[in-house]
């Protein structure tokens, strides 16, 4: 395996778990606010001999990240966790974040009724433009008559997030999650891991300073290093 083939693909793998660790920062911070106590437990009790329907909305995606250039579909679903039908339901979600644009179906759908312990799904199709990063998509909002006065109720979903990586990001990913993939595909003896581990080493000295960085990459090393000389081995 030529040595340039080498640069590069550490470069990229490199480059993948910065990636990697700025996006967990990323989601960490951003995720803290979801969970807000729920509201209204007076309410409840007032409520709780009446007949009532009482729907939960979850909103989330089909693909677990977003690559530039492809689609990402959108799930809604609502269920009923109260104790009598809703009817008149109507679902209207949020504008997605800048970038994505509609690819296929409506954000907005009506069903007329959803029966006691009961689900309904909706789903659309976003086409991921020029987004970036972490993306918080808002709510969806549900309303419904919720018992037989067909008095309305509000509720809004969950908020969904999903991080965009553009086509290079995900292959690096690809080849950063897939070290078996790696490991047979490009770097065939253990001459080739010694040479990469060694590689590896050096951008590791450049690159210094990050800490968080460091010990991901030097329990990688050491678990290739182990790798290297074990099939070093068998090789001789
Ligand atoms: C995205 O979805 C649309 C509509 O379903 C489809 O026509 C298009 O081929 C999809 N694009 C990709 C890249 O999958």
């Amino acid at each position: 395996m030529a040595r340039w083939q080498l640069v590069l693909l550490f470069g990229l793998v490199l480059s993948a778990s910065l990636h990697r660790v700025a996006s967990e920062e990323a989601a960490d911070a951003d995720v803290d606010v979801e969970d807000a106590p729920a509201s209204g437990e007076a309410e409840d009790e007032d409520y709780a001999d009446t007949e009532r329907a009482h729907l939960i909305v979850r909103k989330w995606f089909k693909e677990d990240q977003a690559v530039q250039g492809r689609n990402l579909t959108v799930n809604l679903e609502v269920y009923n966790a109260g104790n009598a039908a809703a009817s008149d339901v109507k679902l209207t979600d949020s504008k997605a974040p800048e970038g994505f644009t509609i690819a296929d179906g409506l954000t907005d759908a009506s069903f007329a009724k959803i029966d006691v312990g009961s689900k309904v799904q909706h789903s659309y199709v976003l086409s991921v433009a020029t987004a970036t990063d972490m993306q918080a998509f808002e709510p969806a909002r549900v309303s419904y008559a919720a018992d037989a006065d067909g008095e309305q109720q509000l509720t809004v979903s969950t908020v969904a997030y999903v991080e965009v990586l553009t086509p290079t990001q995900q292959l690096q990913n690809h080849l950063l999650t897939g070290g078996k993939y790696v490991s047979l595909g490009m770097l065939r003896t253990g001459r080739d891991w010694i040479t990469a581990s060694a590689l590896l080493a050096v951008l590791a000295a450049l690159l210094g300073g990050n800490s968080a960085y460091k010990s991901v990459t030097t329990a990688r090393t050491n678990v290739r290093r182990k790798k290297a000389l074990a099939s070093l081995e068998k090789d001789e």
